[in-house]
């Protein structure tokens, strides 16, 4: 490939947040963007600016299939994978519906090795390659009431360090990018268990919904304060896939190195006392 050929990448989760402002960074960075949705009229204003829209869910094989075909089709190639797609499920671990907790991970954690799958061969073929995939802060430590979305993130960090080392040889480049809190439609669109009235779990479940109000709307909490936008998300993510020499991984946002040197340096129990300081607990 010439210096003077575009990247040609695709994008998961593209109707909204990170996924979005990636697509439209990749897209100014002048790569040849696929952005994709499980319902493609929500990417009309992304269509309208030149970049190619394609429909795919990432828990359906078939629709992986068909994008990741359509794209090598119209290109001969796919070099940049951002597996971007993903939501937050909010509950304490016993009041969360065990099938609730599968969907979860069918979409945060299989969909990603679903297109793992589906683009490493041509990757590896052609000796070039980036998989950028959506981790969080989350990643690396768990939150009460969020221990399920961090497992997914945890699960998405051992996959990504396994297979950057299994593919680096071939020329394909595997980066995590773990954002502090963002604004996007992410807590619009996040999946709540528990309930806020009865059980053991009640006033526990309140101070959630309470903290995750004082994220999103003055007086902002912790959190809230150093959110970052979508579109700064979207900027470390274009230099991740520019950059010559990517790093395994991206922190975003001000939050997230001091909240990691934290978890690195502290015991156990000292960190705990922070996250219960920091975040409810029941
Ligand atoms: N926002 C944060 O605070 C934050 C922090 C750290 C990491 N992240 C990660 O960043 C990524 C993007 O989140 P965001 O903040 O941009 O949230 P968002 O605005 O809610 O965007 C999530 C995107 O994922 C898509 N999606 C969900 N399930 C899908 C499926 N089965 N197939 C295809 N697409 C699917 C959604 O599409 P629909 O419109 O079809 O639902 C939406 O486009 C996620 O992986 C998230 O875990 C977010």
């Amino acid at each position: 490939m010439t210096s003077m050929t575009p990247h040609v990448a695709l994008v998961t989760g593209c109707s909204s947040g990170i996924g979005h402002a990636t697509a439209l960074a990749l897209h100014r960075a002048g790569l040849v963007v696929y952005a994709s949705a499980r319902r493609p009229d929500t990417l009309a204003d992304l269509a309208a600016e030149g970049i190619e829209t394609v429909r795919l869910d990432v828990t359906d094989d078939e629709s992986i299939t068909a994008a990741v075909k359509r794209v090598t089709a119209d290109r001969g190639r796919l070099d940049v994978l951002v597996n971007n797609a993903g939501y937050r499920l909010v509950g304490p671990v016993e009041e969360v519906p065990p099938d609730e907790v599968v969907r979860l991970f069918d979409t945060n954690v299989f969909g990603v090795v679903r297109l793992t799958y589906q683009v490493l061969p041509g990757m590896r073929e052609r000796g070039y390659g980036r998989i950028v995939n959506l981790s969080s802060v989350f990643g690396r430590f768990t939150i009460p009431g969020g221990t399920y979305p961090a497992a997914t993130k945890h699960a998405i960090e051992a996959f990504s360090d396994g297979l950057r080392l299994e593919v680096a040889k071939f020329g394909i480049r595997v980066v995590l990018i773990e954002p502090n809190s963002v604004r996007s439609r992410y807590d619009a669109n996040a999946v709540w268990s528990g309930d806020p009235t009865k059980g053991p779990y009640a006033k526990f479940n309140a101070d959630v919904a309470r903290w995750h109000k004082a994220l999103n709307s003055p007086p902002h909490n912790l959190a809230g304060r150093f959110q970052v936008s979508s579109e700064d998300v979207a900027r470390v993510i274009s230099r991740a896939v520019t950059s010559p020499r990517p790093r395994a991984r991206y922190p975003v946002g001000k939050l997230a190195q001091p909240l990691f040197l934290l978890r690195r340096m502290l015991p156990d129990a000292v960190f705990d006392g922070f996250v219960r300081l920091q975040f409810p607990a029941p």
